[in-house]
């Protein structure tokens, strides 16, 4: 089965790419400007926001699965430029959609938590999604477009943690790089995740790159928590200093949008779908080293 995995040059991407590969997918890895190659896989270079070189890489790959992981997600990046992150996270999307529908083929598409408004905890796949940040509505919007092909599946996913495989550290390897170095840290205890490891998050892609589900799954881990109980088990785990891990209030800090404050998932949809699927807690995914930097 051929599957054009795009963000493959992200961070979930490069989780993702390892994944495909050693379960033995025809994997073509997509990028946005990162050249060179990972896991025996040269990357290709698609411009997203430009449709005839989309179509012309589609052309040349004929993937079976579209595994859309490209996006511009980082929230501060989507609300300082929104015509381009409509253009990356809508357009680029739609277009796969459209590809997708003409030729029956699958598509899924990493969406996330944050579609939610965080009014609540444990949101299902059958609550209506209505964002406060401007990431989560392009989220949406391109969640639709993939909602109206036969085959299309919408994997939103929680927040996800590990050390970086891609090359760019991003907030797990910032923190805990200050928790080794003793500067201390403020997380909010008052916004909640339900967060899940990089690898698990990746095996559950694969299994439903194979799968037939289609229309929304939460994929996310077992455990409701804030981030500053998830940072403070994170250093523990580490054997970093706990005391280094500070809490604060999100009215602490001033914020350019408002956030949601609690965007837990509800996964009985995906423990139904995979009955046998572990999800570590937080402990053991950092025990088991599929994480953590080698
Ligand atoms: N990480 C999380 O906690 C989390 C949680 C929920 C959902 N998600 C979703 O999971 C997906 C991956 O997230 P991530 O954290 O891995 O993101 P990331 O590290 O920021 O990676 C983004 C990827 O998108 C590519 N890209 C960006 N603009 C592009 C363009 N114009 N054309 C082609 N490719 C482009 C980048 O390529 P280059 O770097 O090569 O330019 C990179 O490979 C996203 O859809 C995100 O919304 C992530």
């Amino acid at each position: 089965m051929r599957v054009v995995l795009t963000g493959a040059s992200g961070q979930l991407g490069a989780y993702l790419l390892e994944t495909l590969v050693v379960a033995g997918f025809d994997v073509r890895a997509w990028s946005g400007h990162t050249q060179g190659s990972r896991d025996g896989v040269v990357f290709r270079a698609v411009d997203l926001t430009d449709a005839d070189a989309t179509a012309l890489a589609l052309a040349a790959d004929e993937p079976d699965v579209v595994l859309h992981a490209a996006a511009l997600s980082a929230a501060e990046a989507v609300r300082r430029e929104p015509e381009r992150a409509r253009m990356v996270n809508v357009e680029a999307t739609a277009r796969f959609a459209q590809w997708c529908t003409e030729r029956d083929r699958r598509i899924i598409f990493t969406s996330t938590d944050l579609v939610f408004d965080g009014s609540r905890p444990w949101w299902t796949e059958a609550d209506a999604a209505a964002p406060l940040l401007e990431y989560g509505r392009t989220k949406r919007d391109a969640e639709r477009a993939v909602l109206a092909t036969p085959r299309g599946l919408v994997a939103r996913i929680s927040l996800l943690f590990g050390a970086s495989r891609c090359g760019r550290p991003a907030f797990f390897d910032r923190a805990v790089a200050a928790f080794r170095a003793k500067e201390p840290q403020h997380f909010f205890a008052d916004e909640y995740r339900t967060p899940l490891d990089y690898a698990t998050a990746g095996d559950v892609l694969a299994r439903l790159v194979e799968s037939d589900a289609v229309g929304l799954l939460h994929v996310a881990g077992r455990e409701r928590m804030s981030r500053y109980e998830l940072m403070r088990r994170i250093a523990i785990a580490l054997r970093l200093d706990e005391g280094t891990v500070l809490a604060n209030r999100r009215d602490d800090v001033p914020m350019a949008e408002p956030r949601p404050a609690d965007v837990s998932l509800d996964t009985s949809r995906l423990a139904r779908r995979f009955p046998d699927l572990r999800r570590p807690t937080i402990e053991e995914a950092l025990g088991s080293g599929r994480v953590t930097s080698p």
